[in-house]
């Protein structure tokens, strides 16, 4: 049986990832920053749950040494948003925003790297901002580009193990729930900047990450899966 590793696999498209990974009869460890609360989410799917910050390399190598015999993919869905424009930056929020989406998954690599079988992959979390700037989404559409590039250079560095990315636009993964009423505008908005009339569902995700982990012949790739959003202007 293979193991898959999920970092955020506790709530939203990662635990969309870990439900999908045990139906299709993968050993799934879920990564939590916060154990005790994933212990419950990995219990309902026949998971476990171990901790890994993503922010606390200590935690991450620790992890690596539970898992020490042997990881075949794992997937990091972690962000740390800091939504602000260039005059309102906050160094360490900055900081926590970049180490949440590149320097952690890095970091997950330098442990993670002699335990990945050779057939494995990595699936990292990108997003649409990178690719549509605009007033307030500066940290995270720099650290989403930079996803871009962790993707190229990481499956280099660690080949034949693969590397690749996915690029999301909106999807109603559950992470939106906070905006309370003003979800629905949200995500009315988002369908209509795509190209098919919709906002994204997380089995639109999961279906590109179960495929990732199969596409032996795919490496240092970037996915968008956001309904064209990119090539639609107006
Ligand atoms: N949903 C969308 O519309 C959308 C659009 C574009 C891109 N994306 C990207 O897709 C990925 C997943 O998004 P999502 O919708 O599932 O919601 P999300 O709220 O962005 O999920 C983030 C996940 O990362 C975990 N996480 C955050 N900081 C961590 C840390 N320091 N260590 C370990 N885990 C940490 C969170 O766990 P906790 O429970 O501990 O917070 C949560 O499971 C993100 O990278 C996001 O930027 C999503």
């Amino acid at each position: 049986m293979e193991r898959i590793l999920v970092i955020g696999g506790a709530r939203a498209l990662g635990a969309a990832v870990a439900r999908r990974a045990v139906n299709d009869g993968y050993e799934v460890v879920i990564g939590a920053r916060d154990p005790a609360a994933a212990e419950g989410p990995a219990a309902e799917i026949d998971a476990t749950a171990l901790r890994i910050d993503l922010q606390d390399e200590t935690t991450i190598a620790a992890a690596a040494r539970q898992l020490a015999d042997g990881v075949d993919h794992i997937v990091t869905t972690g962000s740390a948003p800091h939504d602000v424009r260039a005059v309102a930056l906050d160094h360490d929020k900055l900081l926590t925003a970049f180490t949440a989406k590149v320097i952690g998954p890095l970091l997950v690599a330098k442990h993670f790297a002699p335990l990945l079988r050779p057939n494995g992959s990595v699936v990292l979390f990108s997003g649409v901002v990178g690719w549509r700037p605009g007033p307030g989404s500066l940290v995270k559409g720099v650290t989403n580009g930079a996803v871009e590039y962790v993707a190229r250079h990481l499956a280099a560095d660690l080949a034949p193990v693969r590397v690749n990315a996915i690029s999301p636009g909106v999807v109603d993964s559950g992470a939106w729930d906070r905006l309370g009423d003003g979800k629905a505008g949200l995500l009315s908005r988002s369908a209509a900047g795509t190209l098919v009339g919709r906002y994204g569902e997380s089995d639109d995700v999961v279906d590109a990450v179960m495929w990732l982990l199969r596409a032996g012949f795919v490496s240092g790739e970037t996915i968008h899966l956001e309904g064209g959003a990119r090539h639609k202007f107006s």
